[in-house]
């Protein structure tokens, strides 16, 4: 990368962490309705930092929130790459647990912590600090970007899909980069090749109109909350593998190939059990903690309620109880077909004397990308620039990104997913943060790959493949 370049991205670093802690004290909280004004206003912050570059920007409402896109094609016979990201955040609960509160970013030590702060906000922004950084100082950039950053990712990009097959001729591109994932561990970048899939469902159990007096009442009727326990309970068998019938059916089995990759990244599991606070690793017998994690299909309870959960007791019977469920989901299983499964199975585990209602929110299928790809090879060298190492890492990843196969399927193009953050980055949790030395390093990342990308176009590579493993 141009040394102008690089140089412009240290001077004003310290610039782009006080820009970044602007943009996280907009509580963009999608799943909240009551954020509905807050979303405007990160679409806004997103408008306004695309626009002030001269690029051509725009708010594109939808039946959600709004869509931010910005384009700047002043590189005729250049690559053109599709910049995605989300301005949305995960809610902050539970807020007690927040050393320092989740929308009034906080540096310590060497950290900035605030909702958002790795996923997505501070990693979107690399990409937009990257562009500032050519137009700045060499005027402009050496690839074409189209810019698609959107305010519903963490509630399942419902009105993405329609936003890009309606402009699909405009937003035609040759590759896609997203900055959503994880590094492998601290100091050892990656590149996703991988993401598992999505379907997300709620389910209550009623049983008696209202709460009744357990003493009175109970032992004579079905306790919606013992029902439901039970209908959770039977959602695995006792090896750790998903009771939903024909759940496996097309999970297509790991090669030989990748599982010794996996290996190969030598997963250091005493230090992942020690993070996490657990004694013991759990989950589906015959796999490890990584194919577990990346690549084989889950049934998880995300929340559930029912009844009295106030301070002290209270004796009654609840009349209703509610589970929020999610499956994850690998290579070919289809999000549809596992809802209506999942449903079906649900509805028949459930006790006679209690209704049944069921909810489906979103869905999205898992993706994987060809590893040997040249924009694989043109994106490590970048990386391996920027972070002074190497090696970079290819790794899968087991959480979900349901733009990537939208971008396939629409735009027919693959997605970079490379990741500055750490998966203790505590997102979706309390005490979420980003490393400024990341969050620096992903700007220059950045940078360095719209040249590494724009080098690509006559040999049809920029690295050397023995440089990723
Ligand atoms: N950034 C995450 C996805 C992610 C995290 C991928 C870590 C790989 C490693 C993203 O914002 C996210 O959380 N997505 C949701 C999608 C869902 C709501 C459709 C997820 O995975 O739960
Ligand atoms: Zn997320």
């Amino acid at each position: 990368m141009l040394t102008t370049v690089s140089k412009y991205l240290d001077q004003h670093a310290d610039r782009f962490l006080e820009e970044l802690k602007e943009f996280l004290r907009i509580p963009t909280v999608s799943a909240d309705p009551e954020c509905k004004p807050h979303l405007i206003r990160g679409a806004e912050f997103v408008y306004k930092q695309l626009a002030d570059l001269g690029m051509k920007a725009e708010i594109v409402p939808t039946a959600g929130h709004p869509i931010v896109y910005a384009e700047w094609l002043g590189a005729p016979g250049a690559p053109t790459v599709m910049v995605y990201g989300h301005y949305d955040v995960q809610p902050p609960d539970p807020l007690d647990l927040w050393t320092t509160p989740p929308f009034e970013p906080t540096v310590r030590d060497g950290k900035l912590y605030a909702r958002g702060a790795t996923d997505d906000k501070g990693q979107v922004f690399t990409h937009i600090k990257s562009a500032e950084a050519w137009l700045k100082t060499v005027g402009k950039l050496p690839v074409n970007l189209k810019y698609v950053i959107e305010g519903e990712e963490e509630v399942g990009s419902r009105n993405l899909e329609d936003f890009l097959a309606a402009r699909k001729e405009s937003l035609s591109c040759d590759v896609a980069v997203v900055s959503d994932t994880s590094q492998y561990a601290p100091n050892q970048p990656a590149i996703t090749y991988g993401l598992r899939g999505i379907l997300a469902v709620e389910v209550t159990v009623t049983g008696p109109k209202k709460d009744l007096h357990s003493g009175v009442f109970g032992g004579a009727v079905m306790n919606p909350a013992t029902g439901l326990a039970r209908m959770i309970a039977s959602l695995h068998d006792d090896h750790g593998r998903v009771r939903i019938p024909g759940f496996y059916d097309a999970v297509q089995p790991l090669s030989d190939a990748e599982r010794q990759q996996f290996l190969d990244l030598n997963f250091d599991e005493a230090a992942f059990k020690a993070e996490l606070g657990i004694s013991e690793v759990f989950g589906e017998e015959g796999f490890t903690t990584l194919e577990r994690r990346w690549a084989r299909p889950t049934c998880e309870v995300n929340g559930l309620v029912s009844g009295y959960t106030g301070v002290g007791p209270k004796t009654i019977v609840p009349s209703k109880a509610t589970v929020k469920i999610t499956c994850r989901l690998v290579p070919t299983q289809d999000p549809h077909q596992l809802t209506e499964a999942l449903h079906q199975y649900l509805k028949a585990q459930c006790p006679p004397s209690l209704s049944f209602e069921f909810t489906s929110y979103h869905g999205c299928p898992a993706f994987v990308f060809d590893p040997n790809s040249p924009y694989i090879e043109a994106a490590a060298e970048a990386i391996r620039e920027a972070w002074g190492v190497q090696q970079v890492r290819l790794i899968r990843e087991g959480g979900s990104i349901p733009v990537v196969q939208t971008f396939k399927d629409v735009l027919g193009v693959d997605t970079l997913l490379l990741g500055w953050g750490q998966n203790t980055d505590n997102l979706h949790s309390p005490n979420e943060h980003f490393s400024i030395a990341d969050f620096h390093r992903g700007t220059k990342a950045s940078a360095s790959l719209w040249a590494k990308l724009a080098a690509m176009q006559g040999d049809g590579s920029a690295a050397s493949a023995a440089n990723v493993c």
